[in-house]
C-alpha cells in the first residue's frame, strides 16, 4: 500500500497560505546555486514555484560552476554580512572541486534555514527541536506522525550515510525514543538488521536493495531515493511491496522533492516569525 503523501503536503501548504496571508511583510528566502545539474535545477525551480505559491519572495543567485572554493567562501561571507539577507540556502550538491562541508560550516548558523550548520545539528543531537529541523528528516517524521506510527518501543533501521539527512533523522528518532539501527553500504548481511525493524528508512541508491523477504510483516518502508538506469527509475525498495496489503511504502520519485520543498517553506516562515518577534 502506498502512503498518501499528498494529504500531508496539502495540509502544509494550506497552513502556510493561511499564515502568510496574514503577514504585512512577507518572508524572503535567498538561494545560492552553483552546480546546474538537472536534479539541482529541478529542486531550485520547485523552490521558486512553491515559495511564490505561498507569497514567500524567492531570490536566487547563480554562480558559474567553475567558481573557486575561495570565491564561493567570499560570497557566503558577504551573504552573512548583508543585513538585508536574513536566511539563505546553498543548494547541494556542490561541484566536486568544492568541499561542501567547509562551505556549510561557513554559513552563519542564524541564517541557515536548511539547519545544516554543525552548531544547528548539535541542537538536534542535544534534543532541542524547538528551532528548526532539516527538511528531509522533517517530512520523514511528519509521515510517521500522519500514519499514526509512534516510534516508541519500535525498532527503526536507517540505511545510508550522510550528514544532512541520515544523521539528523537518527537524532530525531532517538529523541522520539525509537531503537535505531544505523546501516550503511558497508554493513554485512543487511537483512539481519532489516528483519528486526518495524520501520525501514532507505536511501541507498541501490536498485531493489530492499526485498520483501528482508522485512517483517507489517513493516513500514520510507523509500527516500531512486536510481535512473537506461532512463528507467529503480527504487531502493522492490516495487512488489506496494502490492502487499500489509506493507506501507512511500512512492518515489516526485514526492521527495515536493515534501522537502514544503518543509523548507515551513522553516522559512518560522524563521521570519522568530525574527519579527525579536
Ligand atoms: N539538495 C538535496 N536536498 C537538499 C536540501 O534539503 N537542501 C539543500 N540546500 N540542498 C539539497
Amino acid at each position: 500500500m502506498i502512503i498518501d503523501w499528498k494529504k500531508i503536503w496539502q495540509k502544509i501548504y494550506d497552513e502556510l497560505k493561511q499564515e502568510v496571508s496574514k503577514l504585512k511583510i512577507k518572508p524572503t528566502l535567498w538561494a545560492i546555486l552553483v552546480w546546474n545539474n538537472s536534479s539541482s535545477l529541478r529542486y531550485i525551480e520547485q523552490k521558486r514555484k512553491w515559495a511564490q505559491y505561498v507569497w514567500i519572495n524567492f531570490k536566487l543567485e547563480k554562480f558559474d560552476e567553475k567558481i573557486s572554493e575561495l570565491e564561493l567562501y567570499n560570497k557566503i561571507k558577504s551573504f552573512n554580512e548583508d543585513v538585508n539577507i536574513s536566511w539563505y540556502i546553498v543548494q547541494l550538491p556542490l561541484p566536486k572541486h568544492i568541499n561542501s562541508q567547509k562551505i556549510i560550516n561557513n554559513i552563519h548558523p542564524k541564517k541557515d534555514v536548511d539547519w545544516f550548520h554543525p552548531n544547528n545539528q548539535w541542537k538536534l543531537l542535544l534534543w532541542d527541536e524547538s528551532w528548526f529541523v532539516p527538511c528531509t528528516p522533517a517530512w520523514i517524521m511528519e509521515i510517521l506522525k500522519h500514519e499514526n506510527i509512534n516510534v516508541e518501543w519500535k525498532t527503526v533501521c536507517v540505511i545510508w550515510r550522510s550528514n544532512i539527512v541520515w544523521k539528523p533523522v537518527i537524532s530525531l528518532l532517538i529523541n522520539a525514543w525509537a531503537t535505531v539501527i544505523a546501516c550503511n553500504s558497508k554493513t554485512k548481511n543487511i537483512e539481519k538488521f532489516t528483519t528486526q525493524a518495524e520501520i525501514v528508512i532507505v536511501a541507498a541508491w541501490s536498485p531493489w536493495l530492499l526485498k520483501v523477504n528482508m522485512l517483517k510483516v507489517w513493516a513500514v518502508v520510507i523509500d527516500v531515493w531512486f536510481t535512473v538506469i537506461n532512463k528507467k527509475i529503480h527504487w531502493d525498495a522492490d516495487t512488489k511491496l506496494i502490492d502487499l496489503v500489509w506493507s506501507k511504502v512511500t512512492p518515489v520519485p516526485g514526492w521527495v522533492w515536493a515534501l522537502t520543498v514544503a518543509c523548507l517553506m515551513k522553516n522559512t516562515l518560522k524563521a521570519h516569525n522568530f525574527q519579527n518577534k525579536k
